[in-house]
């Protein structure tokens, strides 16, 4: 899919979120400023999410209240460290979306959604959904409808 611009990328992100159901984990791949945590956010308004999503510089988890729950990793500044952040047993209840998710590989379920984003111009993005599961392979097919 191609995005256009911060809003459209938000609303892209609300459409897929609203598809989203309890447990669902979303890795998010892209260089810095591509637009992951603006992805994040859109996941946010999907699950009514009013407080802001954003990622300070040495925060690795937030939990977010709303509809669902939303459990925001940035595994930035992990980088090779491998650091358990021990909340496998909270993510069935809620949402997880994975910035950088590189450094978190050890951590990752089976099955997730994949979605790659590609800075192509100033405000243009490339932005790709990987199912990878059977559950997120029908996701990725309501999107494209
Ligand atoms: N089409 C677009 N989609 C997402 N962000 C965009 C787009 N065009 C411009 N931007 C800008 O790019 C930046 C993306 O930042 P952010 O979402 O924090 O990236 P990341 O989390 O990948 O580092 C924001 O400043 C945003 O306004
Ligand atoms: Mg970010």
């Amino acid at each position: 899919m191609i995005s256009h611009s911060e809003k459209e990328t938000i609303q892209l992100a609300e459409r897929l979120g609203k598809k989203l159901r309890k447990g669902d984990v979303i890795i998010l791949k892209g260089d810095l400023a591509s637009g992951k945590t603006t992805f994040t956010k859109g996941i946010g308004k999907a699950l009514n999410i009013k407080e802001v999503i954003n990622s300070p510089t040495f925060t690795i988890l937030k939990i977010y209240e709303g509809d669902l729950t939303l459990f925001h990793i940035d595994a930035y500044r992990l980088e090779n460290n491998l650091y358990d952040l021990g909340i496998e047993e909270y993510q069935p209840e809620g949402i997880t979306v994975i910035e950088w998710p590189e450094y978190y590989e050890k951590f990752l379920p089976e099955e997730y959604l994949e979605i790659s984003i590609v800075q192509t111009d100033e405000e243009e993005r490339d932005i790709l959904l990987i199912p990878h599961g059977k559950h997120y392979e029908e996701i990725v097919k309501e999107m494209e409808c």
